[in-house]
């Protein structure tokens, strides 16, 4: 048997054991050398010692384990998260060391996945701090450049000063919009989004976003339509965020979109929820980048998709909305053939 596997109570017993034999043995040399022991003295030696011994032990290894493991193991179980503090009194008959030993290691696991986490979190504040300086570095350098252009004599040259002026408005435009969505995000991911549930015919709002990207889809002759926009299609959500939602798919399949392409947003009804569709026969997405597609700054075709307009943060968005309402997102994609947006919404 292992020492470490003895309890307290076992170990005193063995020690008061082996000091008992050895007063035994005293007793039993000193009554066989004719002395006034007699068996019964030697016997009640051997019994006085072994239970004084056993006591004096169990003692010492108590107030020892009381005054220096108990440190230890309070402190391990005071740091865990969700334990009972159930050892205020310890358990002599138990195997303290090893279950100490067993506590350790969880305390360990444990730590070890708040480190990971802590760890994880805070290269992502680090990649994050990083993307944004870098997309708001564009726009403000194109702006530095404008504007530089204009005092070096761009100014008095009708045929740039107003135009040069237009493209510097354009690029501080798209820094709000990025730091509209920043503003988005932070919001939504520390929580602050109040959700304001509600009934409404999601066919309805449907038509009011295609009204309002009416104009983007015909700049780029595309057409945007919803498939089964007979019969209104009630849902409980809150309306404002979901036709952010919607917006932004939308306008991804015209950013994304082939020159007279098609849109179109299609409800299935299942269930309990109502699986909406929003997909496109545009420039399709190719299947490595679909696991990513939802992050943050994430851009299938950087240099693009800059150029395009937007701030990497749409779906990023999109996500978070749907998860806010416990639903979910998903992507299909055949690079060159189109894309397929779909999320759920709870039926009202
Ligand atoms: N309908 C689509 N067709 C093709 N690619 C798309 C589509 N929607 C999104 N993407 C790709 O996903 C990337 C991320 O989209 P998003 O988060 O909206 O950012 P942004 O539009 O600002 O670039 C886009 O840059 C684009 O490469
Ligand atoms: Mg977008």
């Amino acid at each position: 048997m292992q020492v470490r596997n003895l309890t307290p109570k076992q170990l005193s017993f063995r020690l008061a054991l082996g000091v008992a034999f050895l007063c035994g043995l005293v007793g039993t040399g000193v009554w066989l050398l004719n002395s006034p022991f007699s068996f019964l003295f030697t016997f009640l030696l051997f019994v006085g010692s072994l239970l004084s011994s056993y006591f004096i032990f169990l003692w010492g290894i108590k107030h020892f384990i009381d005054r220096k493991i108990r440190l230890i193991y309070k402190t391990i179980h005071n740091l865990k998260v969700g334990l009972k503090k159930d050892n205020q009194q310890l358990d002599m008959s138990q195997d303290i060391f090893g279950k100490i030993r067993e506590e350790v290691i969880e305390w360990d696991k444990h730590n070890r996945k708040e480190i990971e986490r802590l760890t994880d979190q805070e290269k992502y504040r680090r990649e994050f701090l990083g993307n944004v300086s870098h997309e708001l570095k564009t726009p403000i350098f194109s702006i530095q450049g404008y504007i530089l252009t204009l005092l070096e004599g761009g100014l008095e040259d009708k045929k740039i000063n107003r135009d040069f002026l237009l493209k510097a408005e354009k690029s501080i435009n798209r820094m709000i919009e990025m730091v509209d969505d920043l503003d988005e995000i932070a919001k939504l991911e520390s929580n602050r989004m109040q959700l304001n549930f509600q009934r409404f015919d999601l066919s309805e709002l449907c038509k009011e976003v295609i009204e309002s990207t009416e104009y983007k889809a015909k700049k780029k002759k595309i057409k945007v339509r919803l498939a089964n926009n007979t019969k209104p299609t009630f849902v409980k959500a809150d309306p404002s965020r979901i036709s952010q939602v919607i917006t932004n798919l939308v306008m991804n399949s015209i950013n994304y979109g082939k020159e007279n392409g098609e849109t179109r947003i299609k409800f299935y009804d299942m269930d309990e929820n109502i699986l909406v569709e929003v997909s496109d026969n545009g420039r399709g997405i190719s299947e490595e980048h679909l696991p990513r597609l939802f992050e943050r700054f994430y851009r299938v075709d950087k240099g693009r998709s800059r150029a395009d307009g937007g701030s990497g943060l749409g779906l990023a968005i999109v996500k978070h909305i749907i998860e806010a309402h416990k639903q979910t997102i998903n992507v299909r994609s055949v690079l060159g053939e189109g894309s397929v947006f779909s999320f759920t919404l709870k039926k009202a």
